[in-house]
């Protein structure tokens, strides 16, 4: 099969320009090394995980594959550092942020050689962190699923792209190899997929539940400021229809319920969580009810991708659920989206190629 090297490629010592996105609850060692050993970069999803469990996971990923991946951290989390010492430690090839690390944690990654590419939903943003020394960017766009911004991949892309240097990932959208093509023309150095890689056999998000991605159309899906405060795409359930609806008190009252359950699980104290909760406040510039819903959303996630309970649990979910109709394994996935960008790029340089060559052909 033909091979496109991007600058995502070379930086990273991946086979093909795609990344498996971090999604909390799905993105575990199964689906990681799925992606890592067909060619693509998978990346842990850790801050769904305690500290022990990302080292059990990253241990597990290991036993699969002995190709790069990488880890998604939540830079505001109080024990971030010490993770940050475990990526090192560990050697993992790729630390992954939704919020952007402080300076001094990019410069220990990168002098360890770890490649740092956090996620960014404005050109500012990017500028900021690639001043930070950012190896490269992942950019999501608003059809994107989970937490997620108002502007569309097609113009948040070419705006993140004139406002940097460093490569930059498109997210937010994309499932096949006419996205990857128009990633690749519009300059990209390759795209990232979340709710592609959830819809895989390799994917543990229970089958009934994959059944629910599969079975919408493009118009299912919802920006919901009722899960936790912020911007974030769900599937359009009851669960979600009645929140939206549902009064504030109300809401929080189940919030706080759920913040306690997920307390339980991860084994953090109060203390911890009121700390993460007040440097989300400070990075965010959230009120308390909003952090209190944040702290809520673990729990949601968790009812519907690990326990798969659709009527309690919330779905998040990228517009491009709409169109996708099949499961296949990662190594299919990554193929035939390769195969396809390969065929549809050699076909629109022939646009050029056959206006240019004599009429004679000589
Ligand atoms: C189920 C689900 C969970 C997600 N969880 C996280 C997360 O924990 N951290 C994060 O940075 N992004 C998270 N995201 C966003 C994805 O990493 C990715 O940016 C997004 O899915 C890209 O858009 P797409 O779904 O159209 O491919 C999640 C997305 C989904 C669908």
């Amino acid at each position: 099969m033909s091979a496109l090297r991007t600058p995502l490629t070379e930086l990273v010592g991946i086979e093909h320009p795609i990344v498996q996105t971090g999604m909390g609850w799905v993105a575990g060692p199964s689906l990681v090394s799925a992606t890592a050993e067909a060619g693509g970069l998978g990346i842990l999803a850790s801050a769904t995980m305690t500290f022990a469990e990302l080292e059990a996971a990253i241990t597990k990923t290991k036993a699969h594959t002995d190709k790069p991946f990488g880890v998604n951290i939540r830079a505001d989390a109080t024990d971030a550092p010490e993770r940050i010492d475990l990526l090192i430690r560990e050697k993992v090839a790729v630390a992954s942020f939704a919020l952007a690390p402080k300076q001094e944690l990019i410069a220990k990654l990168k002098d360890a050689g770890v490649v740092v590419i956090p996620s960014i939903g404005a050109a500012k943003h990017a500028v900021k962190v690639a001043s930070w020394g950012a190896d490269a960017v992942i950019v999501q766009g608003g059809e994107g699923g989970g937490h997620t911004g108002p502007v569309a991949t097609t113009l948040l892309l070419p705006s993140v792209l004139d406002a940097v240097d460093i490569p930059v990932v498109a997210a937010g959208g994309f499932f096949d190899g006419r996205g990857l093509a128009a990633a690749l023309a519009y300059g990209a150095a390759g795209v990232a997929m979340g709710t592609r890689f959830l819809l895989t056999k390799e994917s543990t998000v229970p089958e009934a539940v994959k059944q629910e991605y599969l079975k919408r159309q493009l118009q299912d899906t919802v920006v919901s400021l009722k899960v936790d405060g912020m911007p974030h795409r769900v599937l359009n359930t009851e669960l979600v229809d009645r929140l939206e609806h549902s009064g504030r008190w109300r809401g929080l009252a189940a919030a706080v319920s759920n913040a306690a359950k997920f307390k339980g699980m991860t084994g953090m104290k109060w203390s911890a969580m009121v700390r993460d909760g007040l440097a989300m406040r400070k990075a965010k510039d959230l009120s308390w009810s909003q952090v209190v819903m944040a702290a809520n959303t673990p729990m949601l996630l968790r009812a519907g991708l690990v326990e798969g309970n659709t009527q309690a649990g919330v779905l998040a979910a990228g517009q491009v659920t709409g169109i996708i109709d099949d499961l296949p394994t990662c190594k299919e996935l990554i193929d035939r989206i390769v195969a396809d960008a390969v065929a549809r790029i050699d076909s629109i340089a022939a646009l050029t190629a056959d206006h240019n060559a004599a009429p004679n052909g000589s």
